[in-house]
């Protein structure tokens, strides 16, 4: 059963204020439009990893930092996460690419895999994180 708070693919994002909690990320300032994303460690299913968030058509979205193709880290450079036209999430291994907003593969040998959703939301000029059962904080162990 899913978890009462999880939300869908594609709505990773909550409206400003209606979530208390979560981890701190970054200030809302540092998330520019379709710009740099924002990195931060993660433990996924008790293993080291990496996430991002990143501000698409005015949403912030969250995902784990790893290619539904083969189990790497999607960016060009650090933060560097969208194609030329800033138009998809790229991975820099082999071009899959994928929808910024609901993290589903769009093309390339993603197949009919998407990327792992990472709880976010945005408040009071901040970004946050809300762990979940696969996903916990670096710091946790
Ligand atoms: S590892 Fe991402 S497309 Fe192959």
């Amino acid at each position: 059963m899913p978890e009462a708070n999880t939300p869908p693919p594609g709505s990773a994002a909550a409206e400003p204020g209606d979530r208390p909690g979560g981890l701190p990320l970054c200030p809302s300032a540092d998330l520019a439009e379709r710009g740099l994303a924002f990195t931060f460690d993660v433990l996924h299913y008790r293993e080291p990893a990496r996430a991002f968030a990143l501000r698409f058509d005015g949403q912030v979205v969250g995902y784990l930092n790893r290619c539904a193709h083969v189990p790497a880290e999607l960016d060009w450079q650090p933060g560097e996460f969208l194609d030329s036209s800033k138009e998809y999430i790229l991975c820099s291994i082999h071009g899959a690419a994928y929808e910024p907003r609901s993290g589903r593969c769009a093309g390339g040998p993603c197949g009919r895999s998407g990327l792992t959703v990472i709880d976010v939301a945005e408040r009071d000029g901040q970004v946050y994180w809300y762990p979940s059962a696969d996903t916990q904080p670096a710091f946790a162990d």
